[in-house]
């Protein structure tokens, strides 16, 4: 796997270039207020608009947002039409936004349980903002990291060695991926819990996780510059010695 692009800033503390969030929280941050789980749902379209415009403004040149879990589809079938329908709303109408701002879009997971029109969408997103450079906003809908691993280890060619970057261009592949965004440096899960509910497993291996206590719709960029700071202040070793021991 290609090694991580951090920018270092004048302080010499580094910065993540690759941030992946779990955005949890919607159906509670809903349920506190009296409203139905979907209300949750649209307000957290709301933050992702604010996060992305955010990290559009800052160092990250990598954002991959769990939107929808392989595990998802076990939700009553209200709520996965309900986010479903959102999904496309939201591609369709943040397309000419992320053109404007020279975001890339694309989306990671699995193509053949989600309907024609929302592929449709996704393909007529990836299209218009191909050429964007200055931050890649990756969704990830249908995806499942263990199944991502399990279906690219059956795609590995069979009788030769496999090497780790050879196994993530299969991980890419089968996620419909460039394989360009990498390991993730910093990995963000709001709502409270402390898991990786089959995100992002393999490209996690040595990312820095931060736990919001927030619901995902409160999360504000205070919060996401926070979880930045805290990244910077970790002593990343990836199973050497810190700089400071090294001496
Ligand atoms: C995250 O919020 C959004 C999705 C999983 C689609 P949840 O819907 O899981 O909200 P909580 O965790 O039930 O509050
Ligand atoms: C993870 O949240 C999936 C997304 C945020 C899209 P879940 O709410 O589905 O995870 P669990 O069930 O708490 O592990
Ligand atoms: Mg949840």
């Amino acid at each position: 796997m290609s090694p991580t692009s951090f920018q270092v800033s004048a302080d010499n503390r580094r910065y993540p270039g690759h941030v992946a969030i779990i955005m949890d929280g919607n159906g509670r941050w809903a349920n506190q207020r009296g409203k139905p789980r979907t209300a949750g749902h649209l307000a957290g379209a709301k933050t992702v608009r604010e996060i992305v415009e955010h990290a559009r403004r800052s160092s990250v040149r990598c954002l991959t947002l769990y939107a929808f879990s392989s595990d998802n589809w076990s939700r009553p079938k209200d709520e996965v039409d309900a986010l479903m329908r959102l999904f496309r709303r939201h591609l369709a109408a943040e397309t000419p936004k992320c053109v404007e701002n020279d975001i890339r879009m694309s989306v990671v997971g699995r193509r053949d349980r989600i309907s024609p029109e929302l592929c449709h969408a996704i393909r007529a997103a990836e299209e218009a903002t191909i050429d964007c450079e200055s931050l890649h906003l990756r969704l990830a809908v249908d995806y499942s990291a263990r199944d991502t691993m399990v279906r690219a280890a059956a795609a590995a060619p069979v009788g030769s060695p496999l090497s780790r970057d050879a196994f993530a261009e299969l991980l890419a592949e089968v996620n419909h991926d460039d394989g360009s965004a990498g390991d993730v440096d910093l990995l963000i899960r709001t709502g409270g819990e402390q898991r990786l509910s089959d995100f992002l497993l393999w490209e996690c291996a040595y990312a820095e996780l931060v736990f919001s206590r927030r619901m995902w719709p409160e999360f504000g960029t205070a919060d996401f510059d926070a979880a930045v700071e805290d990244f910077r202040a970790r002593d990343r070793r990836f199973g050497g010695l810190s700089k400071a021991r090294m001496g």
